[in-house]
């Protein structure tokens, strides 16, 4: 069993503690060992589990430990990963509920994902590293997710999107066929996206369309 840590305690973090338990059930593959959050106390218990500490506690970590970011936002994801991957002690395992229906051709996952109950990933389809795919979420064929995008619950993606990196989609958005979402862009909860959308923007409604650019 490989001891784990969950960063991040709040209501996601406490779903991944229990994507982790049914994991566990099938194989005993973790031993977690508690939850790292900069916001919550150290040695409050959440969940029956400690908070062991906060992100610059693991930076100096100093045993072998995997490492679950349970953190929603795709800009905190990827600055938490840009702290911990200088430390070699940490290892970012993908977590995978075993009801998860995944096809057998050429479906690509990187490291560091958690992918929720419910999910289906049809084929031919290539995931990069830290996604997020939350609970009953559909991935159609030839579809390819760039690093640290976070899916919400119930976001159906169809075939043939590309998705840059760093994109955040809303609850019960739907993404139609063959078009692109750009870089750090929003999409908000309930969206249909029928047009490809630029990057660093949110966007909302049916159809999605742009309300406002960011950095
Ligand atoms: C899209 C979203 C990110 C925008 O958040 P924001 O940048 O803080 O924007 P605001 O709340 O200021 O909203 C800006 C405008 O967009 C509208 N709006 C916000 N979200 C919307 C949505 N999902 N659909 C339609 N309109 C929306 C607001 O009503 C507001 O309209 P107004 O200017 O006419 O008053 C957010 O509303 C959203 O949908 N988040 C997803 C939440 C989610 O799925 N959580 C899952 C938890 S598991």
């Amino acid at each position: 069993m490989k001891n784990i840590v969950i960063i991040g305690a709040g209501g996601f973090g406490r779903e991944v503690k229990m994507l982790i338990d049914q994991i566990n059930l099938v194989e005993k593959k973790f031993n977690l060992l508690g939850f790292y959050d900069d916001n919550i106390s150290i040695g409050t218990q959440v969940n029956g589990y400690p908070v062991l500490g906060g992100v610059n506690d693991l930076m100096i970590y100093n045993n072998e430990i995997s490492v679950v970011i349970s953190i929603a936002d795709p800009k905190i994801k990827f600055q938490i990963h840009k702290s911990l991957k200088i430390n070699s002690n940490i290892s970012f395992p993908t977590l995978i509920h075993p009801n998860v229906l995944i096809g057998t051709d050429s479906v690509l996952i990187g490291e560091g994902c958690i992918i929720c109950a419910s999910n289906i990933i049809t084929v031919n389809i290539s995931i990069g590293n830290f996604v997020i795919l939350n609970l009953f979420c559909t991935t159609g064929h030839d579809t390819v997710i760039g690093d640290y995008c976070s899916f919400m619950p119930s976001v159906n993606i169809s075939g043939e999107v590309v998705i840059e990196d760093l994109v955040y989609v809303g609850t019960g958005a739907k993404i139609i066929n063959l078009l692109k979402i750009g870089n750090s862009t929003i999409i908000g909860a309930g969206a249909v996206v029928s047009k490809t959308l630029p990057e660093k923007c949110t966007a909302v409604g049916i159809p999605a369309k742009p309300i406002k650019f960011h950095e």
